[in-house]
């Protein structure tokens, strides 16, 4: 089993970084630690390469390696901080660049009347998505990451945390450490 562990904070101590490795330190299984600051991922350009071409992207950057990641992953946590009410520009940047998956003729239609949507090769896979926030706009931002990782790429989320943490570290508060702990025995169970 292969469990992939994103973390979206750029920040050396991130709180949402730290809750992604606790969410998977959890499950009890090995995991792969993505850590977006570590890596470049440019904008989508939108300019339909990856569509017309198997699913292959573009633009080469680091997002070539995480294609694969994903495409290989059992399962996913993507970690974003809130940024403005929604997920990070950096998160964001990952998302759209996906897109590139669904071309790649693997997995459902995700509507066979519509067949320029492509395909869900993530369709299916265990998934928990987290951010944390100062104070306000968290559960905007839960939304926002559950369309892209649930809806879109059809994971099965079988769990959404949106924590607050205003001006503190997250090794302090108990609850919310608490609550990853057992989405990531979730997690692990929903993969059996
Ligand atoms: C660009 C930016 C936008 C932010 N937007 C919000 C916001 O809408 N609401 C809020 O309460 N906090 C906001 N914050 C604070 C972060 O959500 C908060 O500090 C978060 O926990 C940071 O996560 P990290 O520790 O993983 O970096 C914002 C911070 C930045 C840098």
């Amino acid at each position: 089993m292969t469990l992939l562990a994103i973390c979206g904070g750029l920040r050396e101590e991130s709180n949402t970084n730290k809750l992604v490795k606790k969410i998977a330190e959890s499950t009890g299984m090995d995991y792969e630690l993505v850590e977006l600051g570590k890596l470049t991922i440019k904008p989508c350009t939108g300019c339909s390469t990856c569509m017309m071409n198997e699913g292959k992207c573009a633009i080469e950057d680091d997002m070539q390696g995480l294609y694969e990641k994903m495409l290989d992953a059992d399962a996913i946590i993507l970690g974003s901080p809130t940024y403005f009410k929604d997920m990070s520009g950096a998160v964001k940047c990952l998302i759209d660049r996906s897109i590139a998956l669904f071309y790649r003729g693997i997995g459902p239609m995700y509507d066979p009347d519509m067949p320029f949507m492509g395909q869900r090769p993530l369709a299916g896979k265990p998934g928990v998505v987290v951010t944390t926030v100062a104070g306000a706009g968290h559960e905007e931002a839960i939304a926002s990451m559950t369309f892209c990782m649930g809806e879109a790429h059809r994971l099965n989320l079988v769990e959404k945390l949106p924590e607050v943490i205003a001006m503190n570290d997250v090794d302090d508060m108990p609850e919310v450490l608490k609550r990853s702990e057992e989405a990531g025995k979730k997690l692990a169970n929903a993969l059996g």
